[in-house]
């Protein structure tokens, strides 16, 4: 198919071309080649909200598990009636082989997996450590477990697949080397620093804003009590079960504390390149967009305190002890200074103070995120 035709239906490239594209290390690609994705997708998958079936859609299924997009594999944690929301997803190829090569498993490692999903990753970390007995996946949802734990076993992988709550992780293989999460998580859960060896590696999505669309892949090396480490890349991924937040923001239709002219608007939001950097450097908030009838609003909600601000097209409207947009705006404005450094210049720890994200180095200018 030609790549203009290609467009035209709104596919993207192959996962595979796509690895080509992205610049992969030669072991992580040999481990893609050796290990395909289909055998792990189960017959049912969803795109844009609607189910399409094996049986009744050959093609578009097939067409669907060879991009380079996450499949959704089950909606509403499995649970007829919800509202569609994706609860389990074999992730974009091409995302995958940039966790696993900021992962570097070398051949004999201890591995710890936390969100089984299909089992796909885990054979693939299989593929790269060399042996099945050092990988270990946890993964919450019972019947997902079930289904990977077939899907490993056909296809020559004896991996141990844990069902459980991986927050906790699995104490009784630790010390890991390489602690790997393919689910977002806010806080990053003591156990799993526990669990790594000291100088051993954990790499997770990782996100300020509980419950936010997107985040950044945090590479931690874990030393002394510590995990420390620069950001990769920004990414999107669904979230630990626990760590979920769904919760309404407050306030949405308050009368408004402040209104003024909006000095920034909210393209500060809606540009990915603005907004991670800004939830990086303003902790405590999320935000979201709804229509009204002075046309679509920027909401941004506190998470510390009930604060709000809404932004309209020539205004902006805030109240509760914090002004978020000024300080979104102020900090846009030290960002822009700095020349807007880009996420992978910055950097977390966590450790007994919680978690502190800070640009350049451990010791440059920082945000306490809690
Ligand atoms: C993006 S999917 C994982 C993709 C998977 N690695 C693969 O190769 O298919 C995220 C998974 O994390 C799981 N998950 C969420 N919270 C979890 C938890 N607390 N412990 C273990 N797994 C969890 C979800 O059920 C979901 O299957």
């Amino acid at each position: 198919m030609s790549g203009v035709r290609r467009q035209r239906e709104g596919l993207s490239m192959t996962f595979e071309a796509a690895l080509r594209v992205a610049g992969v290390s030669d072991r992580v690609a040999e481990a893609f080649a050796r290990v395909p994705r289909h055998p792990f997708i189960p017959d049912r998958i969803w795109h844009r909200g609607r189910p399409v079936d094996r049986a009744s859609a050959p093609d578009r299924w097939r067409r669907l598990v060879a991009a380079d997009d996450a499949v959704v594999t089950q909606v509403d944690d499995g649970v007829d009636g919800g509202w569609g929301i994706p609860s389990s997803s074999s992730s974009a190829p091409s995302i995958m082989a940039a966790m696993l090569d900021a992962l570097d498993v070398r051949p004999d490692q201890w591995v710890l997996e936390i969100g089984t999903g299909t089992g796909w990753n885990a054979a693939l970390l299989c593929e790269l450590v060399g042996d099945a007995d050092r990988v270990t996946t946890i993964e919450v949802d019972p019947v997902l477990a079930e289904r990977a734990r077939g899907a490993l076993e056909a296809a020559g992988y004896r991996t141990r697949v844990v069902t459980g709550d991986g927050a906790e992780g699995f104490p009784a293989l630790a010390p890991y080397d390489r602690v790997i999460a393919t689910c977002t998580v806010r806080d990053v859960p003591k156990d799993w620093l526990a669990q790594t060896r000291d100088g051993g590696l954990i790499v997770a999505p990782w996100s300020p804003q509980s419950g936010g669309p997107a985040g950044v892949l945090a590479r931690l090396t874990v030393r002394g009590g510590l995990a420390e480490g620069r950001f990769v890349q920004g990414l999107s991924f669904m979230w630990l079960r626990q760590q979920r937040d769904r919760a309404r923001p407050h306030d949405l239709d308050a009368a408004p504390e402040q209104t003024r002219p909006v000095e920034v608007g909210r393209e500060l939001l809606l540009d990915g390149t603005v907004m991670l950097p800004l939830s990086l450097m303003v902790p405590h908030w999320r935000f979201g967009m709804r229509g009204t009838s002075d046309g679509p609003v920027v909401w941004v909600s506190a998470t510390d305190s009930p604060s709000w601000a809404r932004v309209h097209a020539d205004r902006v409207e805030q109240g509760g002890p914090r002004r978020l947009w000024d300080e979104l705006e102020t900090a846009h404005a030290w960002w822009d200074q700095r020349g807007r450094p880009g996420v992978a210049e910055f950097g977390l720890t966590v450790g007994p103070r919680g978690h502190t994200v800070w640009l350049g180095e451990p010791s440059g200018p920082s945000w306490r995120h809690g």
